[in-house]
């Protein structure tokens, strides 16, 4: 895929993975439009990426998608490329303990049901442009789950069997569809520090642009480049050491 002369939406794109990638789009070329729920961190990305254009939106309400895609075509009628980063990663109580059913349900309204809505909305409009593209930012953990966020990595299993079924039927049209599959990579997610362990941003975020570049249509980096070639005995394997290792001690 060119990373220049694109017209791109990123979700989530103001802080973390969304916004290396933003940064890195308009640094070769490409208008960029980033849409999230703080318009303060919106701002601040701004400051950080000049020429970066900024939507306040929350994806996971049905309405305000419908409002964004109307908006962003119009504003930007040569948008030919989607990229749904935005997510969140909760820490629920274990599945025996009383569970606040709204905090999981949020969790699947933006990991999954906003991507795959997003994506639906789009189409029509993707495919009157020159290299029309969607990527979906899925996980290593969309291969192996790691069981203390069941909800998390559920949506991010689910996202990548979309995104094959998405690129299955758009075969015959100029729509790429591209999964990118982070690794635990050093950034907020889920809350200040929890990341802290993970690939530093901008490594990831350069590796990632050049498999963009060079058009591959899934692709991970470390731990999650492993997962997602292993075969089912390997992921099983790692399913027990990776949940026996990082079980929350209580
Ligand atoms: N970091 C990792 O280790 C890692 C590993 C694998 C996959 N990923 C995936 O990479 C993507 C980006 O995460 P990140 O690590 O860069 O974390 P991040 O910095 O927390 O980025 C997540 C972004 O999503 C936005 N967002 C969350 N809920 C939203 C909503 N309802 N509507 C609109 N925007 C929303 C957030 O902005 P607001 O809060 O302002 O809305 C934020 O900018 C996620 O899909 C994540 O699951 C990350």
């Amino acid at each position: 895929m060119r990373l220049d002369r694109n017209t791109i939406l990123i979700t989530g794109g103001a802080s973390g993975i969304g916004l290396a990638l933003a940064r890195r789009f308009v640094g070769a070329g490409s208008t960029v439009v980033a849409c999230g729920r703080r318009q303060e961190q919106l701002e601040q990305a701004q400051r950080e990426c000049p020429g970066l254009r900024a939507i306040q939106c929350d994806v996971s309400v049905e309405a305000e998608r419908a409002a964004l895609v109307e908006r962003v075509t119009r504003e930007f009628p040569g948008l030919n490329v989607l990229i749904n980063n935005a997510g969140v990663q909760n820490r629920p109580p274990p599945l025996l303990e009383t569970q606040d059913w709204s905090r999981h349900r949020s969790e699947i309204a933006i990991n999954l049901e906003a991507p795959m809505h997003l994506s639906m909305l789009l189409i029509p409009h993707l495919l009157q442009q020159e290299s029309p593209a969607i990527l979906n930012v899925t996980s290593g953990l969309a291969f192996v789950p790691i069981a203390f966020m069941p909800t998390y990595c559920a949506t991010k299993a689910a996202l990548h069997s979309f995104t094959l079924s998405l690129r299955y039927q758009l075969k015959d049209t100029p729509v790429r569809v591209i999964e990118v599959v982070p690794p635990a990579v050093n950034t907020d997610l889920g809350g200040k520090g929890l990341h802290d362990a993970g690939v530093p941003l901008d490594e990831y975020a350069d590796h990632a642009m050049a498999r963009i570049e060079k058009g591959e249509l899934e692709f991970g980096y470390q731990f999650s480049e492993k997962g997602r070639l292993s075969s089912r005995k390997e992921l099983d394997e790692v399913f027990t050491a990776m949940n026996e290792r990082f079980a929350p001690r209580r």
